[in-house]
């Protein structure tokens, strides 16, 4: 049976790219060999590795001044590599609008003077704080943020203005619209999202926010020590940053984030409106602030929202139930969700009212 997977991550990813790592998995480019096996060191890996981050500076419009690092961990592992890099004061602010940049806030906790400047946690999560009336601290090392809520479906439309650096987990949304790379001192994402599959964390960082790092922090978590063995200090998750290789490729190839970008409102916009429309479905998000990428929604019940899942389910709509603190249904429309994956979605919604209102 056909599915469309509209889960939150790991993630569905563009069909081209596995069929090409299919084909190519027993016998890489002709080396008689299967990237999972090769060694980090080899040319015909470093070729991989190379392409993967200048295409990704290509994406996003990387300058040279930013180091692109190719990790493990996870975006939590950054929760704490991020304080235990660029505290050298000692203090950093932190906004929290979710689960995500809330635990990053209680991470950096362990490793100095960390505030929450500001909070959605009033209105559970359903809008993000005005960023130009932000009471930040002096003297900060950094301001913390989430640029897109996973669980709660909430996006920055515009980003503060800050004297220290602005650091932002893009996990959620990295790719799927254009970013000014040179706002952020630090962005990071972990991949399973938009890049590919789990396993690879990239960071993107200002190499003079490099070199800093606490005495105490593990060399496994030191930005330059990264940086200065191209992301080769360790075993490299090769499989996976090779996956992201293709993705990469795939997006370039569709015309880039500009492109992927329209594509993304288009397919937002289609769900949004319907369910606004429909007197049936709900999103709890103020308007201005709605997510590209993750779509909460509920019926008028609990017991209709069980059934709404169970029902997509059998029709081969995956992975719709919303994360437990929020309840009901989530669709996660990344850039590999097709627009007749969010109409297959729609149409069964539909359908799905009039048998159930
Ligand atoms: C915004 C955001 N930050 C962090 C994480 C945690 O990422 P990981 O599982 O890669 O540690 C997630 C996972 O869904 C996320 O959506």
């Amino acid at each position: 049976m056909k599915v469309y997977n509209f889960a939150p991550g790991p993630a569905t990813l563009p069909e081209e790219v596995k069929l090409e790592a299919q084909r190519d998995f027993v016998n890489y480019n002709n080396s008689g060999m299967s990237v999972t096996e090769m060694s980090h060191r080899s040319k015909v890996y470093e070729e991989i590795h190379n392409e993967a981050q200048s295409l990704l500076a290509e994406l996003m419009g990387i300058s040279d001044d930013y180091k692109i690092l190719l990790l493990q961990g996870g975006a939590s592992m950054q929760f704490g590599a991020v304080p235990l890099n660029l505290l050298s004061k000692g203090k950093a602010d932190y906004i929290v609008t979710g689960n995500f940049a809330s635990k990053a806030a209680k991470e950096a906790q362990k490793y100095g003077d960390i505030a929450v400047v500001a909070s959605s946690k009033d209105k559970n999560h359903t809008y993000i704080p005005d960023v130009d009336s932000v009471a930040f601290r002096e003297g900060t090392d950094y301001v913390h943020l989430t640029s897109n809520n996973t669980v709660y479906g909430t996006r920055y439309i515009k980003y503060p203005k800050t004297e220290a650096p602005l650091v932002s987990d893009m996990s959620s949304m990295i790719l799927s619209e254009v970013i000014d790379v040179n706002k952020f001192g630090l962005i990071y994402a972990g991949a399973q999202k938009n890049i590919g599959p789990a396993g690879l964390t990239i960071v993107i960082v200002r190499k003079d926010l490099m070199g800093k790092a606490m005495p105490v922090c593990p060399t496994m978590l030191r930005y330059d020590i990264h940086a200065e063995n191209n992301c080769l200090y360790n075993t490299p998750p090769a499989f996976a940053v090779y996956m992201a290789m293709l993705n990469f490729r795939w997006l370039k190839k569709l015309g880039g984030v500009a492109e992927i970008q329209k594509v993304n409102e288009y397919k937002a916009s289609l769900l949004y409106d319907f369910i606004d429309n429909s007197g049936f479905y709900k999103n709890p998000v103020q308007k201005e602030f709605r997510s590209l990428m993750n779509v909460p929604f509920t019926t008028p019940s609990e017991e209709l929202d069980a059934k709404f899942v169970s029902e997509a389910t059998k029709n081969g709509l995956i992975s719709l139930k919303g994360h437990r603190s929020v309840g009901g249904m989530r669709a996660s429309i990344y850039n590999a969700m097709p627009v007749e994956g969010v109409k297959a979605l729609i149409e069964f919604m539909k359908k799905f009212a009039v048998e159930n209102k």
